[in-house]
């Protein structure tokens, strides 16, 4: 197994999950994808990871993505837990879970990490772009759940520096002022960005966010 870096192809796979088999990039099609893994099922951190996860559909439903979970757990685990979810954290999960008793996709995106834990998934998420590349890779411990607050913000970041030359400076939310690609020069930029660009040094260039009215 090769170890999976930015840019990189993110590997297909068919696996069995809690809404059935499925083929990864079919159920991606032409969107965005997320890929999640938490340790394992009936635990407490991850029955409200997955519970926030359910009750952002509509803003990942907004970005275009799609959500996929993992964990080493089968399938019947996964839809009993489901039920504990959608009772303690009052939502509806309705995104699938692989069952991945036998480590065949945490293999494959090296989800497992021996010296934090021999046997369960660490915390990975993989942000997948509409060209099946990787265009982030965030992983945390068992102990610490997620901040998806700070996953939907740097979707933002991607989906706009990838229609736009533009990146976005430290603790950016949807809406501030971005960045200019430091490859454009100023004159060039001010052609590009209508809404007017602020040089505050030659290599650091401010315009408002390019894809708002
Ligand atoms: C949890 O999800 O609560 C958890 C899982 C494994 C280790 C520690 C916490």
């Amino acid at each position: 197994m090769a170890t999976l870096r930015l840019g990189d192809k993110a590997p297909n796979f068919k696996a069995q999950t809690s809404e059935g088999e499925i083929d990864f990039y079919e159920y991606l099609g032409d969107g965005w994808g997320i890929l999640f893994s938490h340790p394992a099922d009936y635990t407490p951190v991850c029955t409200t990871e997955l519970g926030t996860v359910a009750k952002y559909r509509k803003e990942f439903e907004k970005r275009n993505v799609k959500v996929m979970a993992l964990s080493v757990d089968g399938v019947e685990s996964h839809k009993g837990w489901i039920k504990d979810i959608n009772e303690t954290q009052h939502t509806n999960v309705d995104f699938p879970i692989i069952a991945d008793e036998d480590r065949k996709v945490s293999d494959l995106y090296d989800m497992i990490h021996p010296n934090a834990d021999s046997t369960f998934t660490v915390r990975s998420v993989y942000v997948i772009g509409p060209d099946k590349t990787i265009k982030l890779i965030i992983t945390y411990p068992a102990s610490t759940g997620r901040n998806f607050d700070e996953l939907l913000r740097v979707i933002d970041s991607l989906q706009l520096t990838a229609y736009h030359k533009v990146a976005t400076p430290a603790n950016w939310k949807n809406g501030e002022d971005v960045v200019v690609s430091p490859s454009i020069p100023t004159e060039e930029a001010k052609q590009i960005f209508k809404k007017g660009v602020k040089e505050i040094k030659p290599y650091l260039r401010m315009t408002p966010q390019p894809n708002l009215d």
